[in-house]
């Protein structure tokens, strides 16, 4: 939820804090701030609001160091005030937070009767004190950190700097995600490597528990048990382009549109395989995935919408019975295990906390074959998996998920056909031919986009509007999820999606001339009772926006718009009708003035409950 970055070096490190900070901010804005050491004493700069009002602060403050951490805010313990937002200091030592310290209550108690003051309504704060009390018994900065670890409860990934230690800062995690970035007489820590790109590719994930000391000149780790210990050195392929926007206005325009790259580069190895094999999924695949009598997915947000496309899937290609579930909601219930289940975790970050104990649950209860569909590479719930399929999406900076949604389902598909291969339901004509298709779908895609501009026209008629409804059947009912979502995320007009034979159910009621209902309507065997169901809308007065394929024989008329996306492309259509309502919700959201990229009150990574 936060973003933490931090720098030492032997050049002013304030830029680099405030180009990090402003790389981060999708993961968190509602305050930024720095903190660094120069002259014997601890500088702070923080503000509320975008990392640009906390830099024009440090610049007129001509704040400069070769020592510093910074931070972006999303507010969990504490209102969006200056007072709450990091970096949280106390008698010379400076931290930055990134996680949830549940024992915060106890211990701000615990140091208030050792005579410390609270100047914010922050767990952190308890950190800093803590730490503090400790190097008042005499530990240096980094015992002392070890030692204050030792008493949180919680998720944390932490960098600490003191005015009494300018050579160094410290680091520590559990439960969030901390890099440490390694350059030329000058290194780094941050929770994600886009905010370190531009100086290193070169980084260390620390593990659970691990705490580091950081210098100029090098980078100690320590284990659980503050014993030293080696970890492996990787070279991120996260590139500056892929953090820039180029010629599009908004992060989400540039994502959507780069999706027949994503999902191209996302079904190489399929596609070099030519076939559907369980080493797709890593090289325990064929030990994991035989055998396997069902499927458990669990997953957030829009990464749960690409799991309820994927259980029409694989119950209908490889006949093997699948549930999904909301992983906030399966981690607190008496779940009934079956370790012959696959538990597939969907997610973008690999750091969604849900997702993350909604996994440990399921493993809790015996489950021992795991997979985990996630975009970025060596973060937390991949390597709690024992199976991974990395989606190629690249990063994704907008905070409405847009192109790692279609790469997980191209993911997701490759799974469907792998089990149902594994179990002699796929034979060797129709997995040509489902490979032939993803073939295709990039360019299936891409003229999907095409459509901007005639979508562009519908979204000026949405934007003055308070409510939509999104109406989809079978494999597309999600995709009619999707679209309210996306649709509620960043324009904020209410929006709600039902399988379309539910209407009449109740939100029939709601229907009238001031509601645009929105209908996916492919080509499929659904598309005569679609059909029906956009009577049941026209004989109330509502108006229907309808997405069907270039090739149904469905007609606009009076009070139903038509577009029409490619050709029917199959079984993948759910992925090819995504564009649509990606491209619809983000116009409207154009016509509206919202921030896009940073819709108000979300976060791009959730790691707090
Ligand atoms: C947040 C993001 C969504 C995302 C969800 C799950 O709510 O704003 O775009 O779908 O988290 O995130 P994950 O990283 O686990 O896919």
């Amino acid at each position: 939820m936060c973003g933490i970055v931090g720098a030492i070096a032997d050049r002013d490190v304030v830029p680099v804090l405030i180009d990090g900070l402003k790389r981060l901010e999708y993961r968190g804005y509602d305050s930024a701030g720095i903190a660094v050491i120069g002259d014997g004493e601890v500088r702070r700069v923080r503000r509320t609001g975008r990392v640009a009002e906390m830099e024009a602060a440090a610049r007129a403050d001509n704040v400069q160091a070769t020592l510093g951490i910074g931070h972006t805010r999303w507010a969990t313990h504490g209102g969006v005030t200056e007072a709450n937002a990091h970096p949280h200091a106390s008698h010379g030592v400076a931290l930055v937070h990134n996680g949830i310290i549940e024992n915060h209550e106890q211990q701000r108690e615990r140091l208030q009767q050792l005579g410390y003051a609270f100047e914010s309504q922050t767990d952190t704060e308890v950190i800093a004190h803590l730490i503090h009390h400790y190097l008042k018994d005499g530990l240096d900065l980094l015992a002392a950190l070890q030692r204050a670890v030792k008493e949180l409860h919680g998720a944390y990934a932490l960098a600490v700097v003191s005015r009494k230690e300018p050579h160094r800062m410290v680091v520590a995690r559990m439960g969030c995600p901390l890099l440490v970035g390694l350059g030329e007489g000058e290194n780094f820590v941050a929770s994600d490597v886009s905010a370190i790109v531009q100086a290193t590719r070169r980084v260390i994930f620390l593990e659970e528990g691990d705490t580091a000391e950081i210098t100029r000149a090098g980078v100690r780790v320590f284990g659980a048990d503050d014993a030293p210990v080696e970890r492996d050195e990787h070279l991120s392929d996260v590139s500056l382009a892929s953090l820039e926007l180029g010629p599009y206005r908004h992060f989400m325009q540039k994502e959507i549109h780069e999706q027949p790259r994503a999902i191209g580069d996302t079904l190489e190895a399929i596609i070099d395989a030519n076939a559907f094999e369980p080493a797709l999924f890593g090289r325990d695949g064929a030990q994991v995935l035989d055998g396997v009598e069902g499927v458990q997915i669990l997953a957030c947000g829009t990464s749960f919408y690409a799991g309820s496309v994927a259980r029409y899937w694989i119950e209908a290609i490889s006949g093997l019975p699948c549930s999904v579930e909301i992983a906030s909601e399966y981690r607190y219930r008496q779940a009934v295990a079956n370790p012959k289940q696959l538990v597939v975790t969907i997610s973008q970050s690999g750091e969604t906390l849900d997702t993350m104990e909604a996994l440990k649950y399921a493993k809790s209860l015996g489950h021992d074959r795991t997979l985990s569909i996630c975009n970025v590479p060596e973060s937390a719930i991949p390597r709690a998996s024992r199976l991974v399929f990395y989606t190629r999406a690249g990063a994704e900076i907008g905070v409405a998920s847009t192109k790692a949604f279609t790469t997980q389902l191209v993911g997701l598909f490759a799974l469907a056909a792998t089990l149902a291969k594994l179990h002699g339901r796929l034979d060797a004509e129709r997995e040509a031919a489902y490979i032939e298709d993803l073939r295709h779908l990039p360019g299936s895609v891409q003229h999907a986009l095409n459509l901007e501009p005639q979508i562009a026209l519908w979204a000026e008629r949405f934007a003055p509007k308070h409510h939509a409804l999104f109406l989809g059947r079978g494999v597309h009912y999600p995709i009619a999820l999707e679209g309210a979502l996306k649709l509620k995320e960043i324009s904020y007009i209410h929006a709600e999606a039902y399988p379309a034979g539910e209407l009449k159910h109740g939100p029939l009621a709601l229907v009238d001339a001031d509601m645009p209902v929105v209908v996916i309507a492919p080509k499929d065997g659904l598309l005569e009772k679609v059909k029906s169901n956009m009577q049941e809308v026209r004989a109330r007065g509502g108006e229907l926006f309808v997405f069907t394929d270039a090739d149904s024989n469905f007609e606009a008329s009076e009070g139903v718009h038509v577009i029409r996306t490619p050709r029917h492309v199959g079984v993948l259509s759910p992925i090819v009708h995504t564009i649509p309502v990606q491209l619809l919700a983000y116009h409207t959201a154009l016509s509206r003035g919202t921030d896009v990229d940073k819709p108000r009150n979300l976060a791009k990574a959730v790691t707090v409950e």
